[in-house]
């Protein structure tokens, strides 16, 4: 009963995260939208198209909570600013950082997905479903961004660095080191 208990405050973590990170992710690409209609006009359609997804996923995540007694986290605004700011500088200083930014994003993403499904399978198979669809949608942005770098230099490295390290600690922090918690969760 006590590790079911668990298991229930774990899965209330993961669609916490995932809700956040689905509205920061709408910040990001709104934000490089705005910016690359006049400055790259020809990764509007990829952002639009991406944008449209975080939107579905956002809804679903928001959709899968009441049912698990789960809650949106207290700090979205954070995710919001951090995401806005993010999409806008990127897009400012060109496509190419925009393909960094989308990778690095993504990338954070997909690990963190993995980690869930690996957890959640057996103890709710209805929402690795979901997790499994939206992580298909992720991947497939995460490719895309990946084929599209045309310069992966030192700069890169170190924005793509401090994008990844910027987004872990959000995470934590917006959850009050509940991902470091759900991550020790996973594994024991
Ligand atoms: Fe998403
Ligand atoms: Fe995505």
């Amino acid at each position: 009963m006590e590790s079911s208990n668990k298991h229930k405050k774990t899965i209330g973590r993961i669609l916490k995260v995932n809700h956040a990170g689905e509205a920061g992710a709408i910040r990001i690409y709104q934000a490089q939208i705005l910016v690359c209609r006049y400055l790259h006009p020809s990764i509007v359609p990829f952002l639009k198209d991406t944008l449209a997804h975080e939107i579905v996923h956002k809804r679903l995540f928001e959709g899968a909570m009441p049912k698990r007694n789960a809650r949106p986290c207290r700090a979205l605004w954070l995710w919001g600013i951090g995401g806005w700011l993010l999409g806008l500088t990127t897009a400012l200083l060109g496509k190419n950082m925009v393909w960094l930014c989308t990778e690095a994003v993504e990338e954070t993403v997909h690990l963190h997905l993995e980690e869930q499904l690996i957890f959640l399978r057996g103890k709710d198979n209805e929402l690795v479903v979901l997790i499994e669809s939206i992580k298909e949608e992720e991947l497939s942005h995460l490719d895309h961004a990946t084929a599209n770098i045309n310069n992966r230099g030192r700069l890169a490295k170190i924005v793509q660095w401090k994008i990844k390290t910027a987004t872990e600690f959000i995470i934590w922090l917006s959850t009050q080191g509940d991902s470091t918690r759900m991550v020790q969760a996973i594994k024991y």
